[in-house]
């Protein structure tokens, strides 16, 4: 059988994004299997997931350590010792530090529910409604030391809906999450994303056709 990609995925919350890869993985859509998920946050919805789909799953909360440093080389520990090769980030809500990301260089992933650049930081959905733009989405990128500001691998984009809420706009652009962050780890898993300064270059067949989905509505009137 082929090389799976190791996992590792880190989040804070109710893990819908963890679960769209575990099914993923499941189910052999890409090439990969989870072989740790981290959370930091006591009785989040996703360790339960990780529990439910028998990957391993560790609590490690983050106020046991005094400085960023010291809780990201816990994490690097971790992972290592689980022979994680890609980290993705899926709504963990911690800033990460150069520790991390030495650790894993160019191997780290995040999701953020915007069309980055545009709406970087806690709330791109808010962000996004007060705008008033017509079309936002999702985004998954390679982490750097800045916040939400990484090389763009894969995108979405959603329709603004006309009475469009927060909660309403969040929930169609978690639809789209769930489609690209697979989607996304799959590329890297068959080793066709290539990182050119600030650009993604993703080779192969329909290399372009890969990095971005629109959502069916996105032309309707
Ligand atoms: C998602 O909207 C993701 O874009 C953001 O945090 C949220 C996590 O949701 N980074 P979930 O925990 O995966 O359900």
């Amino acid at each position: 059988m082929a090389h799976l990609l190791r996992l590792g995925v880190l989040a804070s919350g109710s893990g819908s994004n963890l679960q769209s890869i575990l099914d993923a993985c499941a189910q052999h859509r890409i090439a990969a299997e989870v072989a740790a998920v981290i959370c930091n946050v006591p009785g989040a919805r996703a360790l339960q997931r990780a529990k439910e789909a028998g990957v391993p799953a560790v609590l490690l909360p983050h106020q046991e350590h005094a400085r960023r440093e010291e809780y990201d080389a816990r994490l690097v520990a971790e992972l290592r010792s689980r022979g994680v090769e890609l980290l993705c980030l899926a709504g963990f809500m911690r800033i990460v530090t150069p520790v991390l990301l030495s650790a894993f260089p160019q191997r780290v992933l995040n999701i953020h529910p915007s069309l980055l650049p545009a709406f970087p930081g806690m709330h791109g959905v808010r962000q996004a409604i007060r705008a008033g733009v017509r079309v936002s989405g999702c985004t998954v990128h390679f982490v750097d030391e800045g916040t939400d500001c990484g090389p763009i691998l894969v995108q979405a984009a959603v329709p603004v809906l006309e009475g469009d809420t927060e909660e309403s706009l969040a929930a169609r652009i978690l639809l789209q999450e769930h489609r690209i962050y697979p989607r996304a780890i799959q590329l890297v898993a068959e080793g066709r994303v290539a990182l050119e300064g600030q650009r993604v270059r993703i080779s192969g067949p329909q290399g372009d056709a890969a990095r971005t989905l629109s959502s069916p509505a996105v032309d309707e009137p």
